[in-house]
């Protein structure tokens, strides 16, 4: 498997990453080698939490100060929904179900959207990803090493009270008691798995205080990165 490339890339080029059919996954195949980020100058922040936990209300006070490039896989998996591909058929019914997106799918996105900001980008906000285990060794063999994780603590009573709470004017369809608990259950299921990855690299932020109190914890985990 590991020797044996895909037809396309027997080609000297390949017009778009990752474009690769049948996902030999072979280190030599172009459209799994990983994006050209250089992480000394651009960090990657994993930004982690349960549904609900403040993921995207911390990133868009860590886009304010910061100017990172922030990419959270639920917009991208909701842009790719609103697309009306068949495809996108398909990721609503899993998204209402509360489970788990196939981490091809996420993973291409992302990939795509990072390789189409890399230039310009000063450090890349990764919201939602990686939700299980094999995603986030997926993510450090397909792009880049990630260089801090954030993630966002909070009890389950929480979380479901300030999902409930946004419900009446977030119009996403998976804001309802039933998904909730099932979006609840996904992430319990898989998180503990995905941090025990990454022992050096994870800050674990209390996330049941104000907005101003959480991003004082969160500056002082950046801080010194942009330093
Ligand atoms: P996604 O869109 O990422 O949803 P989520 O993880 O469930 O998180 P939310 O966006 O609902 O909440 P948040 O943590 O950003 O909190 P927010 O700041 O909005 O994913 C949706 C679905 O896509 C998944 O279920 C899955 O199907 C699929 N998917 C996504 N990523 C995937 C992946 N990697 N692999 C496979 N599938 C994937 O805040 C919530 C509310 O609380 C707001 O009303 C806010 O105002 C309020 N609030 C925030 N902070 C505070 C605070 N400190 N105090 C009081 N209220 C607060």
């Amino acid at each position: 498997m590991e020797d044996k490339l895909c037809h396309p890339c027997e080609q000297p080029k390949i017009d778009k990453l990752p474009g690769c059919p049948l996902q030999c996954r072979s280190p030599k195949c172009k459209a799994y080698q990983r994006a050209p980020i250089d992480t000394s100058k651009k960090p990657i922040v994993w930004v982690l939490g349960g549904p609900g936990s403040g993921k995207g209300t911390q990133c868009e006070k860590i886009i304010a100060k910061y100017g990172f490039t922030h990419l959270s896989t639920g917009d991208l998996l909701r842009a790719e929904v609103k697309s009306g591909s068949e495809r996108a058929k398909c990721l609503t019914a899993i998204m209402e179900r509360g489970e788990l997106v196939p981490n091809e799918i996420v993973l291409d996105l992302l990939k795509e959207a990072m390789l189409a900001r890399a230039e310009e980008a000063k450090g890349f906000l990764i919201d939602g990803y990686p939700r299980e285990k094999s995603q986030g060794i997926a993510f450090e063999q397909a792009i880049a090493p990630v260089t801090v994780i954030i993630y966002f603590e909070a009890s389950s009573e929480t979380l479901t009270k300030r999902l409930l709470g946004r419900a009446a004017s977030s119009g996403r369809a998976d804001d309802n008691e039933d998904t909730i608990k099932l979006r609840l259950k996904t992430f319990i299921d898989n998180n503990e798995l995905v941090l025990a990855q990454y022992p050096e690299k994870l800050r674990r932020i209390n996330a049941e205080r104000s907005v101003d109190e959480i991003f004082a914890d969160v500056q002082a985990i950046l801080d010194p990165i942009v330093a």
